[in-house]
């Protein structure tokens, strides 16, 4: 199911783009390393979906070449796409998550004894962006937001606990990733 969305982009992507080969293969040698001859029709497809898809990356990537940009996950700024897809099947994930992440990242599962629901989901990419991002801890959104995506905002509010948060982040109180309670309160 999660992967369709990606599959469509690609295929609309890749039937948007009409650029040159040399243009394809300079932005692919910039985001992989030792990629194959521009002749190579397949890398020719992952240029071009690469070029459109990630001008704001490339952008980004350009002024921050010298120094570790914030809001840029290291592994992406130093073009390691191949340590979470796989080249010659168009870019898929060489795994899922979470152990995508748990490849560079302590496995949560054994840091706490409840994990939240996303988190043992391997829905990492609902909270955060693998690639980039202009909110702190590369998070898709911020403050109560990140919360209320999926949680009820009546529900929440309604309870005990939540008397009086107002706009407080959720994460003053709760773990975002799990804990040694129910709730995983810090
Ligand atoms: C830490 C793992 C990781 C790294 C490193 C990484 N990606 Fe991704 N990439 C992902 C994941 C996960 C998705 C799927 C997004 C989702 O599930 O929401 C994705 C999606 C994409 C997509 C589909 C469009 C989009 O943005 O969602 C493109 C294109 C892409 N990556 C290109 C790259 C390129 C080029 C690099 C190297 C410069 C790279 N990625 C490095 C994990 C990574
Ligand atoms: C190839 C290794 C690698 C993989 C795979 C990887 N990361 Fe990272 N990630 C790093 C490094 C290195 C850092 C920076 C040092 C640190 O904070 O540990 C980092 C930092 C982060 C941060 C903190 C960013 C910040 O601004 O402080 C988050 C969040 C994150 N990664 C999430 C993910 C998620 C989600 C995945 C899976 C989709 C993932 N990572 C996969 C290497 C990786
Ligand atoms: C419900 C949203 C949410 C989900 C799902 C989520 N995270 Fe996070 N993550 C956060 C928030 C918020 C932070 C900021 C730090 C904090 O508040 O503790 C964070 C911080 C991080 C960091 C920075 C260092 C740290 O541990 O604080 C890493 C690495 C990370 N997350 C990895 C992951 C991985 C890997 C997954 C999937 C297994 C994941 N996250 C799933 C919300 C989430
Ligand atoms: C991607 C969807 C998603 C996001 C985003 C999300 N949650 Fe959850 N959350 C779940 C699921 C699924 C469960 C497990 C189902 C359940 O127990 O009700 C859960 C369970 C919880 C629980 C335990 C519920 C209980 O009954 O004890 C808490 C507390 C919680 N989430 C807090 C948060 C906080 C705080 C944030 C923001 C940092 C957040 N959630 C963001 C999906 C999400
Ligand atoms: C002032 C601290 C605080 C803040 C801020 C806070 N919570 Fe809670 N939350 C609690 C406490 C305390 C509990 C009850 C823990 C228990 O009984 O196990 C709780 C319980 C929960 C539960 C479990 C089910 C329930 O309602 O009892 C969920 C889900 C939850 N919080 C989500 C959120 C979300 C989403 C936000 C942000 C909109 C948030 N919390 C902000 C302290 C807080």
């Amino acid at each position: 199911m999660r992967k369709l969305p990606f599959l469509l982009i690609l295929l609309i992507v890749i039937y948007l783009s009409g650029c040159s080969t040399t243009q394809n293969y300079k932005t692919l040698s910039f985001f992989f390393d030792g990629v194959p001859d521009p002749a190579n029709d397949s890398a020719n497809r992952v240029g071009s979906m690469i070029n459109k898809t990630d001008t704001v990356a490339l952008a980004l990537r350009t002024v921050s070449k010298a120094s570790p940009q914030k809001g840029i996950h290291p592994p992406y700024q130093d073009k390691q796409c191949k340590s979470c897809h796989d080249q010659s099947t168009m870019g898929k994930l060489i795994k899922p998550q979470p152990d995508l992440c748990y490849q560079c990242h302590v496995n949560f599962d054994t840091k706490y004894k409840v994990l939240h629901g996303p988190v043992a989901g391997g829905q990492c990419t609902m909270c955060h962006s693998p690639h980039l991002s202009v909110n702190p801890d590369l998070l898709a959104r911020t403050g109560q937001a990140l919360c209320l995506y999926c949680h009820e905002s009546g529900t929440v509010m309604e309870t005990e606990a939540h008397k009086g948060i107002k706009e407080a982040n959720c994460t003053e109180c709760h773990n975002p990733h799990g804990g040694e309670n129910r709730s995983f309160l810090r």
